[in-house]
């Protein structure tokens, strides 16, 4: 039995040269991550459901209480801590710089998501947490910039998920290895590895797309749900459909079973829904990681050169002949 902060000094002893800052991260953003479970746990009994006085985020999405408890959760763990020098999260419209003498030393920034699901928390349905480390490109010492955050997909250091459904994972993936995932034992609050080198399947029996949106996709994107709606056997379909409205969760089932997730512009959402910095990115850091593919529709997920913080993508992500399948698809022209 293996904790997630015995693994993560275990790996460092593999380089000589590494000095434990992204080992002492990783235990913050775990150490975070069982606090929001314990108040996820009990969010129906300690009055933390339904909308947060109304706020509205930078998304025009309206906040709901459990958003604000893990955002304002990380913030808090990460500030105190010594290992990150700031953060970006979707429900703050800038960075936070933790600009003191301790955090500036530090070379990592996080991005993050810090509750992802969240028309999932009133009715006890799956939810999580989404994460990407970089490395900062300004000078230890100094506060952090905006530059240290806007790099594109491809200089991620790490990256994860928190998944808390029927039992808490914490999942993570780095440059140098492969990708792990740890179950809480909530008797002793530690995160145990469960899920070594974590492999992607290339096929998959599972996509995953609101239907609701069907209408207003373009024709590429209806060629390929027909494929996979396609009666193939006893006029049974092609592959299930599946959407857990929460993209940690439809991911999770992913990377173990195999599938593919699609999020894909619409007719009244030309940019999509999803945020390139701190979902689509650290999702296909870790799918890249595991043998699988991501893309636009056009080019690599984290080959795009970000310009906002908060600025959205179309995704499709997920077990690689799937994806393949999707891009041989024809593009519409019009
Ligand atoms: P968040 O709760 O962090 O705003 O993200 C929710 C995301 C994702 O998890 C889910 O797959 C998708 O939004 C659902 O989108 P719709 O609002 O279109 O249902
Ligand atoms: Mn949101
Ligand atoms: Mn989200
Ligand atoms: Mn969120």
């Amino acid at each position: 039995m293996i904790t997630l902060d015995e693994f993560t000094i275990q790996q460092l002893r593999l380089y000589p040269q590494a000095t434990g800052e992204l080992s002492g991260l990783l235990r913050g953003i775990g150490l975070a991550a069982k606090m929001v479970n314990v108040q996820v746990n009990k969010a129906a009994i300690a009055d933390i459901l339904g909308e947060d006085g109304g706020a509205v985020n930078v998304q025009g999405e309206t906040v709901q209480k459990l958003d604000s408890l893990a955002n304002n959760t990380f913030i808090n763990v990460l500030r105190h801590g010594i290992h990150c020098a700031g953060i970006v999260s979707e429900e703050n419209e800038e960075m936070i710089v933790f600009d003191d003498p301790k955090n500036n030393q530090s070379k990592y920034v996080v991005l993050m998501d810090p509750l992802d699901g969240s028309s999932n928390t009133d009715v006890n349905a799956p939810i999580g947490t989404i994460f990407s480390i970089y490395r900062r490109v300004s000078k230890l010492g100094e506060p952090c910039t905006k530059e240290d955050f806007l790099q594109k997909g491809d200089n991620q250091f790490a990256a994860g998920y928190v998944l808390y459904g029927s039992s808490t994972m914490f999942v993570y993936g780095t440059r140098r290895h492969s990708v792990n995932g740890f179950t809480l034992d909530n008797s002793v609050g530690e995160f145990y590895l469960s899920n070594p080198h974590m492999q992607m399947p290339v096929d998959g029996k599972t996509y995953h797309f609101d239907y609701k949106y069907y209408h207003g996709v373009d024709q590429r994107v209806r060629t390929f749900l027909d494929y996979c709606n396609e009666p193939v056997d006893n006029l049974d379909g092609r592959f299930a459909n599946k959407n857990a409205g929460c993209m940690v969760a439809d991911m999770h089932r992913i990377f173990l079973k195999g599938g593919m997730f699609l999020y894909p512009t619409r007719k009244n959402k030309p940019q999509g829904k999803l945020r390139l910095m701190y979902e689509c990115n650290p999702m296909a850091f870790l799918t890249e990681l595991c043998g699988g593919s991501a893309t636009d529709g056009t080019r690599r997920i984290m080959e795009i050169e970000p310009t906002d913080y908060h600025e959205r993508t179309p995704i499709f992500i997920g077990s690689k002949h799937l994806v393949d399948q999707f891009e041989s698809c024809p593009v519409d022209d019009n």
